[in-house]
Formats: C-alpha cells, sequence, structure tokens
C-alpha cells in the first residue's frame, strides 16, 4: 500500500507528479475554454462578485496564499486569505457579492466548517476547493472543484497542497474566462501547468544532496526559512513540515521583512534555506533576494538557496545551491516546495521520527 515506499509520506511526496496531472484533468473542452461543471454558480453570478475571501488552516491556509498572488494578477479581483478560525470570530466584511473560497484535503475540518457556515449566514457565496469526495465541506459548499490527489494518508500534507495550488489556479483562470474575456492568457498558463508533472518528476530524481543535508543536521535547533512573493508562503509551508515532522523550531519570513526584526536571529552557522524567484520574474524581485543572501551569509548564516537551473547569481553567497526546473513565476511553489517536503522527511527519518504520524497531530482536526 506503501507503494514500496518505508512511509506514506514518501510515498505521497512521489505521487505528486500525478496529483498536479490528475487536477487538470478534464477541465477544458475541445475548445480550450475551462469548463467547471460544479461551481454551482452562474457565470452571471460569478461576474458580480466583486471580492473573494479564501479560508483555510494549515498547509492549505497557504495554498491560499499562493491562490492569492495569482487570482490578483490574472483575474484582478481583490482576494483576502485567512486562517479560518480568526475569520469565524471577527466580524468580516462580506455580503452576497464575496465568493468565500475554502481549502481542506479532509472536508471535516471543523474550524474551515464553521468558517464557511459563518460566511452562508453573512450572505456570501461559498466554494470548496477539497480532496475528499462528499464529505462535509463541500455538501455544504454551494459548489465545489475537487483536487483528484487520492487519499493522503500522512498527517503532514504534501501531495494535497500541491493539487490545491492546481485547483486555485484553475479557478483563477476560470474567473479570467468568465470575468475579463481573456482567453489567451489562460491558454498560456495552462500549458505550462501540463509542463509541471514532468518537472516535479525530474526534479525528485535530484534530491541526493537535499537528503545527505539533512542527514548531516539532525541535531539543529533551529531552521529559518526566507521567501517573498509566491515564495513567502512556500517558506511557511517549509518551516510548518518541519516543526511538524522534526520537531525543530523552525520559521518561515517574508525575506523583505529581514531587516525589520528577523535579521537579529542571524548567527555564525544559523541554517537559513532561501527560496529565490526567477531571475526572468516580471516582478523583478530576483536580485533583493539575492541581497539577502549576502546580507545573511555576511552575518554567518549557512545559506542553503534553492534557485532555478540557470541562476549563477546566487552562486556566490549560496553554501548549497538547491536547483529547480524553469517555470512560470506564479507556478513556481509547485517546485519550490518539494526540496523543502523531501528535507523535512530525511530529517525525521534521521531522527529516527515516526514521519506518518508525528507526535500531538490528528490527520484531519474535527474540534474546533
Ligand atoms: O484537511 P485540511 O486540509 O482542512 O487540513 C488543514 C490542516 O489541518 C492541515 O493542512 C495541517 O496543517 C497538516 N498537518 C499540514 O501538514
Amino acid at each position: 500500500e506503501k507503494g514500496g515506499f518505508d512511509t506514506f509520506m514518501e510515498k505521497e511526496i512521489h505521487d505528486q507528479p500525478h496529483a498536479v496531472a490528475d487536477t487538470l484533468l478534464g477541465r477544458t473542452d475541445e475548445t480550450g475554454s475551462l469548463v467547471l461543471d460544479e461551481m454551482g454558480m452562474s457565470e452571471e453570478d460569478l461576474r458580480a462578485i466583486d471580492k473573494m475571501v479564501i479560508v483555510a488552516c494549515g498547509t492549505a491556509a497557504y495554498a491560499g496564499m499562493v491562490a492569492k498572488y495569482a487570482i490578483e494578477r490574472w483575474a484582478r479581483i481583490p482576494v483576502e486569505v485567512e486562517l479560518a478560525h480568526e475569520f469565524r470570530y471577527r466580524d468580516p466584511v462580506i455580503d452576497e457579492k464575496t465568493l468565500v473560497v475554502s481549502i481542506s484535503q479532509s472536508g471535516e475540518t471543523m474550524d474551515t466548517l464553521m468558517a464557511v457556515r459563518h460566511a452562508k449566514e453573512l450572505g456570501a457565496r461559498t466554494i470548496s476547493i477539497c480532496n475528499t469526495h462528499g464529505s462535509t465541506i463541500p455538501r455544504e459548499s454551494d459548489g465545489v472543484l475537487y483536487t483528484h490527489a487520492g487519499p493522503e494518508i500522512a498527517v503532514a500534507s504534501t501531495k494535497a497542497f500541491l493539487a490545491q495550488i492546481t485547483a486555485s489556479y484553475i479557478l483563477g483562470l476560470y474567473l479570467v474566462q468568465v470575468r475579463r474575456d481573456k482567453r489567451e492568457g489562460v491558454a498560456e498558463v495552462m500549458a505550462e501547468l501540463q509542463a509541471i508533472p514532468a518537472k516535479i518528476e525530474s526534479l525528485l530524481e535530484g534530491m541526493d544532496r537535499v537528503k545527505e543535508i539533512a542527514r548531516f543536521m539532525a541535531d539543529t535547533r533551529a531552521v529559518l526559512f526566507l521567501g517573498r512573493h509566491v515564495g513567502f508562503p512556500v517558506a511557511m509551508e517549509g518551516a510548518l513540515k518541519l516543526k511538524e515532522l522534526a520537531y525543530i523550531h523552525a520559521e518561515g519570513f517574508a525575506a523583505g521583512e529581514l531587516k525589520h526584526g528577523p535579521i537579529a536571529l542571524i548567527e555564525p552557522g544559523q541554517p537559513v534555506f532561501v527560496v529565490v524567484p526567477s531571475p526572468d520574474s516580471e516582478h523583478g524581485l530576483h536580485g533583493k533576494v539575492v541581497s539577502n543572501i549576502q546580507e545573511i551569509r555576511a552575518r554567518g548564516a549557512r545559506t542553503l538557496v534553492i534557485a532555478e537551473e540557470g541562476d549563477e547569481d546566487v552562486v556566490p553567497f549560496a553554501d548549497e545551491v538547491i536547483r529547480v526546473p524553469r517555470t512560470q513565476a506564479l507556478l513556481a511553489p509547485l517546485l519550490t516546495v518539494v526540496p523543502l517536503q523531501v528535507f523535512a522527511l530525511e530529517l525525521s527519518t534521521a531522527k529516527g521520527l515516526d514521519v506518518d504520524q508525528p507526535r500531538n497531530l490528528a490527520k484531519s482536526v474535527t474540534v474546533e
């Protein structure tokens, strides 16, 4: 059942090319238009939406943060992302023109379910991005976009995360098609998304050095993760994986925040992962993140740099360079998170811990 792997998590990391490919499957018709038939809303209703709020917890919330960057950029609709348990207990300003999108692997997370119920009471339209057919959250939502990651057994979410990000891209592109009547950009992104599974495959084949780095870090007490733009939620996800699996203190920061505080944490030998945007990104943040690497290296940090193939600018300041294939800037999280998953898995294994069932955690949190 573990497909020849030692743990479910390792199997699920290797399932990721399929999780992305299967989530993309059957979303377009013969003319190349996206068809999402379980949205539970007419195109007219979707055109009337003036704001989107994404509610989720844990890893699913990080998928939501990635979605915000993509959906705002493509569909030009304001997107807020909020932890479901926070959303529920404040007084959110939403109405029938708000689309509340919940993201949940299990579809049974109580905090997320309560947020969806709250949104409905306030009159919002609700859609869920979910991996479990017939579970409570999609049943209680107006519409659903299922991820097709297959069952995820390990407590730490991996393939569901990639599938959630993929599904939110599809939702964003659908909104472009419906609201902006633009089809060209959509086809281009869909074509690149189709190329992602093979890129994950090749990335997974080159993980030996990442595993080696992890094995030598079994005594590490703290690891920092920096990222910017869509690399920021990836940094936080990398930190969460390490907390959950290896019980190591880990924090993810937005790289731009460094000089506003976190740089005080840097002391000689402190390991820091840095998720570097592509040098070709239109947002132009590559140079800024390279400067951050330089700054922390000058203070003694051990820099573990995740950078695109061919990005030579990082080399002088990197103790280790972990290469990822090239892709569009907004799609990069589907690749950059993979080495961080492998790193946490390997470190947990090196410490002799239970990878699939970390202490104190449940696969789905069905209490508030
Ligand atoms: O089933 P859900 O996606 O709603 O679960 C949300 C979180 O509980 C979940 O992602 C959790 O953070 C994982 N253990 C992360 O690895």
